[in-house]
């Protein structure tokens, strides 16, 4: 049996991971994780908890399928609280939002990570996800990586 509880994100979850995004990420998100993404998202967007304490927060996936590329699927944000890491939690959101957009026609994740953002990288890699390095993709000096894999997991 999973340790891990997850369901869609809702509106009234925004509250909950803004109080820690800041922390979890180590900077200001800002308006990356803007509330839209919660009350929108629907079925894509995934928060994730233990199975035992359902009401802490542990870790949030913001995705969605393509419109312009349907058999694409594009992690927009991920994040998990740092007292978990190295557990499997932000693998177990990847391999859900996976599945799910799998049975949605999706052959294909995306996701973006900063190249200073060592951990990203590495969790990226670590699930088979090759990158490509995108000198300005976000502006100047706003470097990324891109990094795809094909679906399912
Ligand atoms: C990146 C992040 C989501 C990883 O979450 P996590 O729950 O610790 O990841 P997992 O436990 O599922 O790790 C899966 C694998 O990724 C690799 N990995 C994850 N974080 C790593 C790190 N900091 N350094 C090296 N490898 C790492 C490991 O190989 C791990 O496999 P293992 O089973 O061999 O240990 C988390 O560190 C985080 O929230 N960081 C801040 C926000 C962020 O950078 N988000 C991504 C950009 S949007």
């Amino acid at each position: 049996m999973s340790i891990w509880q997850m369901r869609a994100l809702n509106g009234e979850d925004f509250d909950d991971a803004r109080a820690v995004a800041d922390e979890w990420f180590g900077h200001p998100v800002g308006l990356t994780m803007h509330r839209l993404f919660f009350d929108q998202l629907g079925t894509t967007g995934l928060r994730l908890a233990h199975a035992d304490a359902p009401e802490v927060l542990v870790g949030v996936l913001l995705g969605f399928a393509s419109l312009a590329d349907p058999a694409l699927a594009y992690i927009h944000f991920v994040m998990v609280d740092p007292a978990v890491r190295g557990t499997g939690a932000a693998s177990a959101l990847y391999r859900e939002f996976g599945s799910r957009m799998t049975h949605r026609g999706c052959t294909r994740v995306r996701s973006l990570a900063g190249p200073a953002r060592t951990g990203s990288i590495a969790f990226h890699e670590s699930l088979g996800f090759a990158g490509t390095f995108a000198a300005e993709y976000l502006g100047p000096d706003q470097d990324r990586i891109i990094f795809e894999r094909r679906l399912p997991f």
